[in-house]
């Protein structure tokens, strides 16, 4: 049996009996219900699934008739292309983009899907279409979480006939959007430190697609989508259709508004050099791909989904732990670490309040430069002479855990690994290796590859007390050959890599249950909801200014949680734009996320200290509210914005937190007014500035009302300035 998605569990068991699943036998209509949206699907005469309705939440005396299929434009656009259908083959002559595609050995790649047979279980649903001729089928799979309302889908293929075949294209499922032309699309580009580029399109007749070629997820484009009405929607107002993949290899996701000006929104592994073998008996299981609605604007969209990151995906959901306040050294030591020097570091860390240090690039094999060592799991003997027992208990002595950098999935090739396996590499026999930061990607798809990486990450989990991983990623792939198995299996690789990756992501953590890791991709080139169901953490982008940070934090939080969001402190002027911040701006930049440090400590001054100390204090007491609670995006840093301004409200509506930065003032203008949101609008709430700029012309106590309509000024002036100032509800 091959699986893709089977690892993941499903959504947490009692969660079941609060959403509603009900088909109706006469109208052959099935309707989902839960949080704040209904998502109606049926069997028309055609016994095509066919897509009815995808929006705000109905009320259940609302009934629908049988769907019919769509009669077609003309012979150029036929029924087949025009009826917004749940699951497609490519077959009978389709021209929109497939859910699935199929050769078999005799020449035939017809494949017209039809219904069988469904079940409901709770909140789940499973469908099961077949073939109108062959033992093809397609079990589809619908699960809705109930507070939020956000679906998953995926789907099996299943081969019964008596012959293999190559499944060439498989999508997780086709979200179809009510029929329309004024929709826009909002999606996130990037590169290497410079990735969370927010972008947006009117969606236009023909295609869009989003992907990654290139074996993982990729910065270029993220695997999250966002639709709304284009002119009728702000911040926080307005209808919003969003999905993410949950797939950490090479994806796909098409956009496509069709002739009958649809919108068709399909999504799954990339399809480019896809082909996967199915022998008689095998199924292949799509990723999972999520999706949700919202008419509470792009901001209501990406609450829901943080909510359902931190209820259904994360380890440890629905109840994910707290960041700790981490220390990283890479910034500040770069490959140059050893016992004494990171004994110092860790020794001024915990005195700042740091709870986790962490060893970054630099401690094993033969690693002194990017050139060597990776491979080679084992303590460099000249750097950590007694292991590093010793740096381990030092840092535990000062009531910090400790974490360590890996890379697992490489190799340079100056390694006594490559040396010895030269073969356990992606290549393609007599062709050139293509390296990138001098380096090779192991086929991980490999059996004993993963056992080798597996064993290692787990004798030095059973070896070292080690609280956290770091686990880093730096290059695509390329050659993507397998030479060790048939020709016809070697395009396996594509799923069978991710499937290893998160079997052994899956199975460490079980191994290890208190070990948490960060997924991490020279920056933010990994983080994708399938990732993140075995990783606490992430690590958005190389770029540690804290300027750029504001746009880069911005924008991945329109998919992902600022929970998640590792945001270090580092020296300035930064290596990235030379550019000079105080080290309270920097804080308040980071402080937005999970807040880390990477200064160099050595090079700090005792005020130094003493105000990052300040800022670690006020952290820890804010970090629930940032890092669990709503997020409302008060003044966008995009387009160039002079300002912006965040704020994070807890779930229970008694704290918020709000964070204001300035770029430049110009020509006298005072730093706009701010209005904050999601308060009780009875309730009276008492401000607190963090750091003692707010305008003296706030009251101490207002009302919700008076804080979200009036608002608060801020004395912010100058370049490079920031402001943060808290809200606690008073009881009477
Ligand atoms: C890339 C990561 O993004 C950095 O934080 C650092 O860990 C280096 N790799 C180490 O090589």
């Amino acid at each position: 049996m091959v699986f893709v998605g089977a690892l993941r569990p499903l959504f947490a068991a009692g969660q079941s009996n609060a959403a509603l699943i009900h088909f109706d036998g006469q109208t052959q209509v099935f309707r989902i219900d839960a949080g704040d949206i209904s998502y109606v699907l049926g069997i028309n005469e055609k016994k095509q699934l066919q897509a009815i309705y995808w929006g705000k939440r109905l009320s259940t005396a609302d009934a629908f008739a049988m769907p019919h299929s769509d009669p077609g434009l003309s012979s150029f656009e036929s029924s087949s292309n025009t009826t917004q259908q749940e699951f497609v083959g490519w077959g009978g002559g389709l021209y929109v983009e497939p859910d699935l595609k199929v050769t078999f050995p005799d020449g035939n790649r017809d494949v017209v899907l039809q219904y069988v047979s469904h079940r409901i279980d709770g909140s789940q649903l499973t469908i099961l279409l077949k073939d109108v001729s062959r033992e093809v089928y397609v079990e589809l799979q619908y699960q809705i979480e109930a507070t939020t309302g956000v679906l998953r889908r995926s789907a099996q293929v299943q081969n019964r006939t008596s012959a293999p075949l190559t499944v060439e294209e498989i999508a997780s499922g086709t979200w179809n959007l009510p029929r329309g032309t004024d929709y826009r699309l909002r999606y996130l580009t990037g590169r290497w430190a410079g990735e969370w580029n927010l972008r947006e399109q009117i969606i236009q007749p023909g295609k869009t697609i989003l992907e990654s070629r290139r074996g993982s997820t990729g910065a270029q484009n993220n695997p999250w989508f966002a639709i709304d009405r284009n002119g009728s929607n702000d911040q926080d107002h307005g209808e919003v259709w969003f999905g993410a993949l949950g797939w950490s290899g090479s994806w796909q996701i098409s956009i496509e508004q069709d002739a009958a000006q649809q919108v068709r929104v399909t999504g799954g592994p990339n399809r480019f050099d896809f082909g996967y073998l199915l022998a008689p008996g095998e199924h292949l299981q799509s990723p999972d791909f999520y999706a949700g609605y919202s008419h509470d604007g792009i901001g209501g969209a990406s609450r829901l989904l943080h909510r359902f990151e931190i209820s259904s995906i994360l380890p440890h959901a629905p109840g994910p732990k707290l960041r700790p306040v981490l220390y990283n050294s890479w910034e500040a030591t770069e490959f140059k670490v050893d016992e004494a020097g990171q004994e110092a570091l860790a020794e001024k860390a915990a005195s700042i309040g740091v709870e986790r240090f962490v060893v970054d690039d630099g401690w094993f094999g033969q690693r002194s430069t990017d050139r060597a060592g990776l491979g080679d799991w084992y303590v460099n003997p000249e750097k950590f002479p007694h292991g590093l027992k010793p740096l381990i208990d030092k840092v535990h002595s000062l009531h910090m855990d400790f974490g360590l950098w890996v890379e697992p999935e490489m190799v340079n090739p100056n390694s006594d690994l490559y040396r010895k396996h030269s073969d356990w590499v992606l290549n393609f026999t007599g062709r050139p290796r293509t390296e990138g930061r001098n380096q090779l990607m192991l086929n991980l798809a490999r059996p004993d590859v993963r056992e080798y990486v597996f064993e290692f990450l787990d004798k030095l989990l059973r070896e070292n007390d080690i609280a956290f991983l770091k686990w880093d990623y730096n290059r695509n792939w390329s050659e993507p050959g397998w030479p060790a198995v048939a020709p016809e299996d070697e395009k396996k690789v594509y799923i069978a890599y991710i499937q290893n990756l998160y079997s052994i992501l899956d199975e460490l953590r079980t191994k290890h249950p208190h070990v948490e890791i960060e997924s991490c991709s020279g920056g933010g080139s990994r983080v994708d909801l399938g990732i993140m169901h075995y990783t606490d953490e992430v690590w958005p982008s190389d770029n540690t200014d804290a300027f750029d940070r504001l746009l880069i934090q911005d924008g991945f939080t329109y998919a992902y949680a600022p929970g998640v969001m590792m945001a270090w402190v580092t020296d300035s002027p930064t290596w990235v734009n030379q550019r000079t911040v105080s080290l309270e701006y920097r804080f308040l930049s980071s402080m937005q996320g999970s807040l880390g440090v990477g200064s160099n400590l050595n090079n700090w001054k005792p005020e130094d200290f003493a105000t990052a100390k300040k800022m670690v204090t006020q952290y820890k007491q804010i970090r629930e509210i940032v890092q669990r609670g709503s997020l409302y995006r008060l003044i966008s840093p995009q387009n160039g914005s002079e300002q912006s301004v965040t704020e994070s409200v807890s779930e229970d509506q008694r704290h918020a937190v709000v964070f204001a930065f300035l770029h430049s003032s110009q020509m006298l203008y005072p730093f706009p007014r701010i209005y904050l949101r999601g308060l009780k609008i009875d309730a009276m709430y008492r401000i607190e500035a963090l750091d003692g700029k707010l305008s003296g012309n706030s009251p101490a106590v207002a009302s919700g009302a008076f804080w979200m309509q009036h608002g608060v000024d801020v004395d912010l002036r100058g370049d490079f300035q920031a402001a943060a100032f808290t809200l606690e509800l008073m009881d009477r």
